[in-house]
Formats: C-alpha cells, structure tokens, sequence
C-alpha cells in the first residue's frame, strides 16, 4: 500500500487540478482562487472553489471537497484505479504495477449473484435449449460478437431453475426476492432473452428480459428497483459511453437499448438509452457530464418526437441547446439502420438541427394556415422559441424567414421579438443565489479544534505543538483524524491536504469530516501569536472536561481521603484556569 501511495502521491504532484476541473467545467480566476459551478448539485451559480496552492476543490453549497483523485471519481464514476490510470498515462507514470486495495461492499455478494446469473443465462442461449432464441435473435441481426459484447443470454421456461442454483451457492430466499431475482422461491425470469444491465462503473445490477415467442406478456420485463440498482441514476451503456463520448466529444440519447446495441455494431458507440421512463435530473447530471454536446435520437413516432420536445426544453432551460435527429416516423435508430445501413445513418446524425429550429419546426405542423388568427398565435409561438436562443444570427435567420413566409414586415416582427427579450430580462430569476451556507453557530470550543485540525494540514509546526501539547481532540472522528495527521507527517516527513486525502480516502468518517472543516470558512495565518490564541481555548475545554470528570469521580468517591485529593486536584486546575 505505501508503495502505492507514493505513486499516487507523484501522480498528484504532476497534475493541476485547475487543467484538470477547467476542462471540464469552465473557471474564473477570482483572487488566488478559481471558481466554477459546482457540478454535484443543482446549480447556476458559481459557488466551487478551485485552489491551485492547496490542490484541492470546495463547494461551499453542498460541501463536496476533496482533491484531484475525488473530483474525478465522483464526476466521471471513475473508480480509484481508472482515475490513477487516466491521469497516470497523462503525466507519463506506469500504473500497471500497482495494486489497490478494492474497496469491500456489503453488496459483494450481490454483485456476486448478478454475475453469476449473467454467465448461466448465457450458458442457456449456448445450449440445445436456447435454439428457438437464437433463432430469434439472428432473425433480428443480432450475431455471435454481439451476443457476447452485450452479454446476452436466456432464462428458462423452468419455474424456478437458477433460484435452487443460488440457493444451492448459499445465497437465502430473501435476499434473492430483495435482489429481484426471484419471486418468493421461483424465478422471476422465464423464457425470456436476457440483457444484462450496467451500473454506471460496468457491474451488472439487473437485467432486462425481453418475450421472443409472442407470448402475450410485456414485452420487457425489467429487475425491480433495488439497493444498487436505481433507475432514475442510471443509463443504458453509460459505462461504456464514458470514454466514447470524451473521444466523440458528443452524447447522443436513444430511446432503447435494442437501439444502442444496433448503434454499436455500426461504430457508434458514444451512446446511452432512457429505457422507456421519463428523464430524471439525475440522469440529466450524468449525461451533461459525458459532454456539452447532447444529441437527441428518439423514436421517429408521436411518442419519441414529444420526448424529444419535452426533454430538449429541460434542456434548454439548463442552458444547453441539444441537437435533434430527425427519424422518420415511425422508425427507431435500430430499424432505420437496419433498412438504411451505417453511412445514411451516420449522415442524419451529420445533418442533426439545433433543439430550437426542431421545436419551430413541429410548431408549423400544427397551424391551419387559413386562419390568420392561427398563424398569429404560430408567430408569437417562434418568436417566444425564439428569443430563447442566445445566437444572434440564428435570431435574424429565423425573422427573416418568418417575414418572407407570411409576408409581415421585418421590423414588426423585430419589435415583438425586443419586447419579449425585454420582458425575459426582466423576469426574476426564481432560482436564488447560493450563497455561502450560513456558518452554523459552533461552539468556541468546537471552532477551535477544527480550526486547529486545519493548521495541521497546512503547517507542520502545528503538528509538533499538538503533540507537544498533547492536546485531546472531543469527539471520535477528530482524534482519529488527528492521529492520522500525525501518523502521516511522520512516515512522509511532510504533509499537504491533497495527498491526505488519497491517504485517508477509505476512511469515510475522516472524509466526511475533512469535508466539513473544509466547506467552513477558516483562517489562513501562520502567525504563531493567533495561532496560540486556538491553543488557549482548546486547553480551556481540556481543562473544563477534566474538571467535570474529576468532579464526577469524587461524587461517587466514597473514601474522604480520596475525596480531598481530588478537590485539591480541581483547585489546581481551576487555578491554572485563572491564571490564563
Ligand atoms: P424492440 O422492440 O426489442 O426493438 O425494443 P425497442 O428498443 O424498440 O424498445 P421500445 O422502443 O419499444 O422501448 C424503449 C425502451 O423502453 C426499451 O428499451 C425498454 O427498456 C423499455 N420498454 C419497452 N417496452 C417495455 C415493457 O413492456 N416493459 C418495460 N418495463 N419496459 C419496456
Ligand atoms: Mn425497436
């Protein structure tokens, strides 16, 4: 592990976190400081700070904190290890050696159980039985390779045949039925064609069964929502689109995942499916993070054209103007590749139009163009479009258009569309500023010791005077932060917050605390003088405690001998208390 350490602590060293976030989200310098929106809660405003001296980012809304390695964790779902490889190749630094100590979840064993389910629904579609499946599937174009990249498999007709298989490894009725897996002491999926589903890192944490026989049932029968397994926070092939759309530098949204697979065996790769429910604003935060640069691909029919507008104006009020892909109705990516092959598709994803043209567009396919009552209202519809657009020349082309296409004066429309800018301008911003959090009132005591924990991190005077001093931290996660700070300055002879982060990373209680002290404002001073001052209180707290415990003690002291060393121990120390 130290050995790792080390490497990770070099890998560190030779990034800046300021490249770093800056490419993913834009930073303005402000004093030492760089400030960006913070991309781990709702927000407009720019409330994440970005030091270049200490190497760490802080979120003064939400409190996220921490340093390069975090960032990248949390904001590209990378594990600890992808994240040392990725910057590892950037900065030139082997990572092929090195071994992490994998984190252990309580979900191991249920991981374990997905796994194990996807390898013996692939064994069916393999055997004797899953013929009439593969049948099906070739009929669909789905080949060996695919079948395999996408793990697809078979579940049985048999009631309850890979429930006594996972019995039989251990695994008990309940935790099967909480795992959806099984229904009471039968399988959940019968007869289906298996889709394994992926967690954001790549672990499977359900499946997708889809009927090939006509039988009468739904078509597609997903695992329940589970512990790990949260469908508004997931997407279909997200762990895969991660590094596609980085390269794509775009994301483009399908409807299913039948359309991704097909997308794939084209090339197309940098995509992620919905599977049939409304967009989440979790899932809208994991796919702004695979890129700005959002391609909507939905159904050409009347449902997949309505999600399209309605995701498309959640886009938008977000500030980020999609792409549309015009399908023709009714098809889906996947039928429309399989008529039309990959380049035609390829060339319609090309010609994809600006969310705002698409929405004027469907606009007009509405209006009776008879009645000049209607084509009012039509106007005054793509003039409020568009005055959401912030392009200006884009504003003038569809002006315009309108002019000529109903014969209204330039300037008419120029007028009505100022207004509307005006009025847009003058709407309150109903989301309100974030600011800082108000300092929540912390005793003096407390304040103290944080503010000492946070010189430690910074100063390794402070280290020595604390146990100098020996200085006893109140509550449990300080003294074990505490002891990690020491212990760490005395193996690598120096200290810095971002390094000590990737040291105490499994340590969730001493990160979560880091966190805290971190998103609080606290003082930035190396005077010895103001540093003393936090001594002073601290020892008065030390003091306080002592004097309460020792009081306590002597209430249940029985002996009077006993009883009146301790009141002489009190008196002293009350004393030393005075003379401070
Ligand atoms: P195929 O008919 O196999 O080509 O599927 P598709 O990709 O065309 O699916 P469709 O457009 O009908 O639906 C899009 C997504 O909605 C699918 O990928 C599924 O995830 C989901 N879906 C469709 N039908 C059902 C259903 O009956 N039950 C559930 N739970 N989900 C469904
Ligand atoms: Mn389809």
């Amino acid at each position: 592990m130290k050995m790792d350490n080390d490497i990770a602590n070099k890998i560190r060293s030779k990034v800046d976190i300021v490249d770093i976030i800056g490419e993913r989200i834009p930073l303005t310098a402000r004093g030492k400081n760089f400030f960006g929106v913070c991309p781990f809660h709702e927000d407009t405003h720019p409330s994440m700070s970005v030091s270049r001296e200490k190497q760490i980012y802080t979120c003064f809304s939400c409190h996220a904190t921490g340093n390069v390695f975090t960032f990248l964790m949390n904001y590209e779902h990378m594990d600890y290890k992808e994240v040392l490889k990725y910057l590892g190749d950037r900065v030139g630094i082997s990572t092929s050696g090195i071994s992490v100590t994998r984190k252990t979840s309580k979900y191991d064993s249920w991981y374990a159980a997905y796994d194990f389910s996807l390898k013996y629904f692939q064994n069916n579609l393999n055997s004797n039985i899953g013929k009439q499946a593969r049948e099906y599937l070739s009929k669909r174009k789905i080949d060996e390779e695919v079948i395999k990249e996408f793990g697809i498999g078979l579940s049985l007709e048999s009631r309850d045949d890979l429930t006594k298989l996972l019995t039989s490894k251990k695994y008990d009725l309940i935790s099967l039925n909480r795992m959806g897996l099984s229904n009471d002491n039968y399988d959940i999926y019968r007869n289906r064609i298996m889709f394994p589903l992926y967690d954001t890192f790549g672990k499977v944490v359900g499946f997708s069964g889809r009927i090939y026989d006509n039988s009468d049932q739904n078509k597609y029968l997903n695992t329940k929502e589970t512990e790990i397994f949260k469908k508004g926070e997931n997407l279909y092939h997200y762990h895969i689109a991660k590094e596609e759309c980085r390269k794509e530098k775009s994301v483009i949204i399908m409807e299913g995942f039948m359309d991704v697979i097909r997308a794939s065996t084209i090339g197309i790769r940098n995509t992620v499916a919905l599977m049939g429910t409304a967009l989440t604003k979790e899932q809208i935060a994991l796919i702004k993070r695979l890129s700005n640069h959002i391609i909507l691909c939905l159904d050409g029919d009347d449902p997949g054209q309505h999600a399209t507008l309605s995701i498309g104006d959640t886009l938008l009020a977000q500030g980020i103007e999609a792409k549309v892909v015009a399908l023709p109705n009714p098809e889906d990516p996947d039928s429309y590749i399989l008529k039309n092959g990959k380049e035609r598709f390829e060339n319609l994803v090309d010609s994809a139009i600006p969310f705002s043209d698409f929405k004027i567009q469907k606009l007009k396919e509405k209006v009776d163009f008879h009645s000049d009552e209607e084509k009012a209202e039509y106007i005054n519809r793509v003039l409020q479009e568009t005055v959401k657009i912030e392009d200006t020349i884009r504003r003038e082309l569809i002006l315009k258009r309108l002019a000529n296409e109903f014969d209204i004066g330039y300037n008419t429309l120029e007028m009505r569309m100022n207004s509307l800018l005006t009025e847009k301008k003058d709407i309150p911003k109903t989301e309100t500023v974030n600011l800082p959090k108000k300092e929540e009132k912390k005793d003096k005591y407390k304040k103290a010791f944080e503010q000492i924990i946070y010189f430690m991190l910074n100063n390794d005077w402070m280290i020595t005077q604390v146990e100098k001093e020996q200085l006893v931290f109140p509550t449990e996660v300080m003294r074990a932060t505490c002891n990690e700070i020491i212990y760490y300055y005395k193996k690598y002879g120096t200290i810095n917050i971002a390094d000590f982060y990737t040291y105490v990373q499994e340590k969730e209680n001493i990160v979560e605390f880091l966190n805290s002290i971190l998103a609080s404002s606290y003082l930035e001073t190396t005077n010895k003088d103001e540093l003393f001052l936090y001594f002073k209180v601290a020892r008065e707290y030390n003091q306080k405690e002592e004097i309460k415990r020792l009081t306590n003690l002597m209430k249940k002291e029985m002996d009077p001998i006993e009883q009146a060393i301790i009141v002489e121990k009190i008196r002293k120390l009350r004393l030393g208390d005075s003379e401070k």
